[in-house]
């Protein structure tokens, strides 16, 4: 096998010391710190001549990306500097209830003028990322995210490891962000943007240089938008899903498919010539297909001419194996919606007509129940209490018109089956998109105590009922 240069991993000394602390975690290993300010800024998507447009930051669009070892503790002080309270999830990172960053569940939001400071161990490798969960709808869509890099003791060997923060706004004439919190969002797909961005730029550059292998990185932090990305005559290697490694496999002309909230990380060999363009077209509503980027070789000779040998498979997270012989099941029915058909559900123990649980702003329903928003005073009951160290298979069944991506806190469960057909190897996911009148089978170890959010990752259907929590104890 041909040599691969190492630029992103093996240069300098940090990565050398800090290598040696990969898969220890102890809290008393001294944490890597790092501080982000949360504050209304502008960014200039459309070049300094053109008008800019308003929007919440980390001081940067996505917020700064933070990266890792895997082990090692990360210590994250935000100060909030935004209008409105807020937190920080890590979104898909397994850690310790407190830190878990969901308003009244797990803390009090942060006040404006205060600061927090979250302290985790990185126990898992791989592609995460963070965002706020109060108001999230109005908040992650003004551009509060960023992403979360875990790295693996023993990665891929690639010539360069690029992250893709790919997300979409809705922008008005004037460059400026459409008002938050309209109703038809909540009831139909969510916010879906008109202009779609890579790492918060509208005329991303993609430039490759001939040969070149590289780990390609995706993190959807769109509100509501689902891509479904082509990248033809490339035959992507897909070698993890929501930051867990999984059998390297070729996706030929296929999508990759990432809701909000998910991740992919590719792995791309570069087989055409100098100077020849290509291009990733996204086509998952196949009535609207456009160009992600644009992105054209170098006129430099190849960085080698032999093909590199497949990918291999990255070593797994300590994710527990879930005991499906010994396990509890529960379903959840996802109902609700425009042209959902519902017409009434249970709000804290009361039939109400679909009108008037509207007019509290809640449209879906669970299982028949609709769950409050979770407020100081009410988090509303479990949607389901489970118990540490056992076994649970969920089935989630979407009776809606619309797309829903399940995001649970605190654990990252396996995917056994779609539509009640077993998949041959389970994937490990903590965001799943079940399309309507699809069902998934997810099944986990119930091994992190405390109270979970579970929620739908369009954050417009979060918001309109669709977040509960459960359970751990
Ligand atoms: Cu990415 Cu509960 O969220
Ligand atoms: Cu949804």
């Amino acid at each position: 096998m041909p040599n691969l240069t190492r630029r992103r991993f093996l240069t300098g000394t940090t990565a050398l010391t800090l290598s040696a602390l990969a898969g220890v975690p102890t809290l008393s290993a001294a944490p890597r710190t790092t501080a982000l300010t949360a504050k209304p800024s502008r960014v200039a998507f459309f070049g300094k001549d053109a008008p800019s447009t308003d929007v919440w930051s980390y001081g940067s669009v996505p917020g700064p990306q933070l990266r890792v070892k895997q082990g090692e503790r990360l210590s994250v002080s935000l100060t909030n500097e935004l209008p409105d309270p807020t937190t920080i999830h890590w979104h898909g990172l397994r850690m310790v209830n407190a830190m878990d960053g969901v308003p009244y569940l797990t803390q009090e939001p942060i006040q404006p003028g205060e600061t927090f400071t979250y302290d985790f161990i990185a126990k898992d490798a791989g592609t995460y990322w963070y965002h706020p969960h109060v108001n999230s709808a109005e908040q992650v869509g003004r551009g509060l995210s960023g992403a979360l890099i875990v790295e693996e003791p023993d990665p891929i060997e690639v010539d360069r490891d690029i992250v893709w923060v790919v997300d979409d706004w809705r922008i008005k004439k004037d460059a400026g962000l459409a008002e938050f919190g309209g109703f038809h969002d909540m009831a139909h797909g969510g916010r879906m943007g008109n202009m779609a961005t890579i790492n918060g730029n509208y005329d991303e550059k993609f430039s490759v240089q001939s040969g070149e292998r590289i780990r390609l990185r995706l993190i959807n932090t769109a509100n509501a938008r689902v891509f479904g990305l082509q990248f033809k005559g490339l035959n992507p290697w897909r070698v993890a899903v929501d930051g867990h490694p999984v059998i390297p496999s070729q996706m030929e002309e296929g999508l990759v498919v990432i809701p909000p909230g998910g991740r992919t990380d590719l792995v791309i060999d570069f087989r055409g010539n100098p100077g020849e363009k290509f291009a990733i077209i996204d086509n998952y509503y196949q009535r609207q297909p456009f160009t992600l980027i644009e992105g054209s070789y170098t006129d430099q000779p190849p960085v080698r001419t032999e093909a590199l040998e497949p990918p291999k498979k990255m070593a797994d997270n300590p994710v527990a194996q879930p005991d499906l012989a010994n396990a509890e099941r529960h379903d959840m029915i996802f109902e609700g919606g425009a042209m959902g058909g519902l017409r009434q559900a249970e709000l804290n123990g009361e039939i109400l007509g679909l009108r008037e649980l509207a007019s509290q702003g809640l449209l879906w329903a669970v299982n028949g129940k609709m769950y409050p928003h979770m407020t100081k005073d009410d988090l509303g009951e479990p949607m389901l209490s489970m118990q540490q160290g056992k076994t649970y298979i969920l089935t989630w069944t979407n009776n809606t018109a619309f797309d829903h991506p399940i995001h649970m806190h605190g654990h990252s469960f396996h995917v056994i089956s779609r539509n009640g057909e077993k998949l041959e190897t389970p994937i490990i996911m903590d965001t799943v998109l079940i399309q309507p009148q699809q069902s998934v089978e997810v099944a986990f170890v119930a091994d992190n105590p405390g109270k979970w959010a579970l929620h739908c990752h369009i954050l417009e259907h979060a918001e309109a009922g669709m977040m509960g929590y459960v359970t751990v104890a």
